[in-house]
């Protein structure tokens, strides 16, 4: 075999290897993993729709994936006991088109595509369309869906709590350059229990916890660990 031979085949081994490594870290191929990224940058495609099941606690659109479904139950009931707070559902998952239809009214509302960018992602840009994500509200609270419920009881305790249960609060004040979205603090992510206390404990966005495993992946497999 010549060396050129050689190399390229050195070359594709270690890209493979690299490829795999980085997608068993970080699946941004698996869309049924709890890590997958949906963001301006990694959007999904309309006709995606995850397996489905209704939350069974209280509120509006309370479909999510199974998984994040049970969690939410876990966590709403550990709400009422450690806080006292009733939780309720808002905004579960959407489909492409209620996507759609939820932009072009903020659209309506604001005026320009670059301020309805900042409260709503575009169709395929929402983690709700994963059955990931869930809109958190107060039981009998005028709060819902606005910045002041970050200071009702229930809000606070979620900020403290979600990621005892997978959970992590998606849109954090101060992250808006990375997230590209307001904050809100009623929005919630199920990301599984150990990268929610990662990234809890980090205190850092979700694209930039991706960002530092696929680092790591780097820095390991250079280090032939
Ligand atoms: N409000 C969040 C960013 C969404 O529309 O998914
Ligand atoms: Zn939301």
């Amino acid at each position: 075999m010549s060396y050129i031979t050689q190399f390229a085949s050195l070359l594709c081994a270690g890209t493979m290897m690299l490829t795999s490594s980085l997608e068993a870290v970080a699946p941004q191929r698996d869309i049924t993993g709890s890590l997958f990224l949906v963001s301006r940058a990694y959007r999904v495609s309309e006709d995606y729709v995850p397996p489905l099941v209704q939350a069974d606690v209280s509120g509006s659109l309370r479909s999510m994936r199974p998984e994040a479904a049970a969690a939410l139950e876990d966590m709403f009931a550990a709400c009422k006991e450690e806080a006292g707070v009733t939780l309720v559902t808002v905004s579960g998952y959407r489909s492409y088109s209620k996507q759609k239809n939820i932009y072009n009214n903020k659209l309506k509302s604001v005026g320009s595509e670059e301020k309805a960018d900042e409260y709503v992602a575009r169709p395929g840009a929402s983690e709700h369309q994963l059955g990931m994500a869930m809109d958190v509200g107060q039981r009998n609270s005028s709060a819902g869906l606005t910045s002041s419920f970050a200071n009702t009881r229930g809000g606070e305790w979620i900020a403290e709590n979600c990621w005892r249960f997978g959970f992590i609060l998606r849109y954090q004040e101060g992250w808006e350059d990375i997230t590209g979205y307001n904050y809100e603090p009623w929005h919630v992510r199920y990301v599984g229990p150990e990268h929610a206390k990662a990234m809890y404990e980090a205190d850092v966005p979700m694209e930039t916890y991706m960002e530092e495993l696929r680092e790591q992946v780097m820095i390991d497999l250079l280090a032939l660990k």
